[in-house]
């Protein structure tokens, strides 16, 4: 069974895994290690990026983990996203194709990794469809898009944009966000859906994981795939990419969810590197 029988989100008709594997800051040798563990563990959808500069590491530990029958790699759902540098046509394209040599397989999944408004996004969201054309990924999808961008890049593609990453966990809302994605038939992933470790010591949030016998990791991650959201929660330790997975046996109730909610405060944003251009929605 394509990505072992954990719950997926399906835009488009294209089933993404909700928990997958983010490998920022992971270094080349931690990398290929979390990852081949990560896969080892049951994690099926891992996500990386060229500025990350660690592809082929995450291509090498996805490699690892086929070579020994720990999974097939069409049981992989593999993102990675175009660095902002590259966004004139001949530029991504260029990079598409490095990416997927590096991580020595077609990504499921290409993201433009920030908007930037030059080139047009006419250019950028044409460049990335015949990315996707020329063979370079199997989908194409959008990161940091605030609703109005959305919009747009979905109205210039010809192919659908099947998720926008965005930051996204319990002390920052993105209310607004999710609703456009539904509205477009399209899927939010959450980066730092563990607010970079914050919610570690979170009060509100570990009187709910008692409640469960959870950690509070996996009570905010249970939180957001509960929503029909994609978290994509990072570890350079295996004994918490574990932990991390353990979310599929309990069920947070609506005054939980609620609760958790209540979380989100206006200055809850921790990464945010969005060219003046443009705007975050209000409620974010
Ligand atoms: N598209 C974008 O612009 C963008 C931006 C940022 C991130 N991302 C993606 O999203 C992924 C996740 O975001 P992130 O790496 O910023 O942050 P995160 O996953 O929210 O948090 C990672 C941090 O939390 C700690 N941690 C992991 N599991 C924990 C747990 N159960 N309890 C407490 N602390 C825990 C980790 O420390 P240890 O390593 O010590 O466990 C690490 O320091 C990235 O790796 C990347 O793939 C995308």
């Amino acid at each position: 069974m394509p990505y072992s029988d954990q719950p997926t989100v399906a835009p488009s008709g294209v089933a993404i895994p909700l928990l997958g594997f983010g490998t920022w800051q992971l270094e080349a040798e931690d990398a290929r290690r979390m990852v081949h563990e990560a896969l080892r563990i049951g994690y099926r959808h891992i996500d990386t990026a060229w500025i990350y500069k660690n592809e082929k590491a995450v291509g090498d530990g996805i490699a690892d983990a086929v070579a020994e029958g720990i999974v097939a790699r069409e049981e992989i759902f593999v993102t990675t996203k175009i660095w902002v540098e590259h966004f004139h046509r001949d530029a991504l394209l260029r990079q598409a194709e490095e990416s997927a040599i590096s991580l020595g397989l077609t990504p499921d999944l290409l993201l433009l990794h920030w908007p930037k408004p030059i080139p047009s996004l006419e250019e950028t969201i044409s460049a990335l469809n015949e990315a996707q054309e020329q063979g370079f990924t199997k989908h194409i999808g959008l990161s940091n898009f605030p609703s109005a961008l959305f919009r747009q890049a979905a109205a210039l593609s010809t192919a659908p944009l099947v998720t926008n990453q965005v930051e996204y966990h319990p002390y920052l809302s993105q209310k607004t966000l999710i609703e456009t994605a539904r509205e477009l038939g399209s899927s939010i992933t959450a980066w730092s859906p563990l607010a970079q470790g914050r919610i570690a010591d979170d009060a509100v949030i570990g009187a709910i994981a008692k409640v469960h016998g959870k950690t509070n990791g996996q009570v905010v991650l249970r939180w957001i795939i509960q929503q029909g959201v994609i978290a994509i929660p990072r570890t350079a330790r295996e004994s918490r990419a574990a932990e991390n997975f353990d979310i599929f046996d309990f069920e947070l109730s609506a005054d939980e969810m609620a609760r958790i909610h209540a979380l989100a405060r206006p200055d809850g944003r921790i990464g945010d590197w969005l060219d003046e251009a443009f705007q975050w929605d209000q409620d974010a």
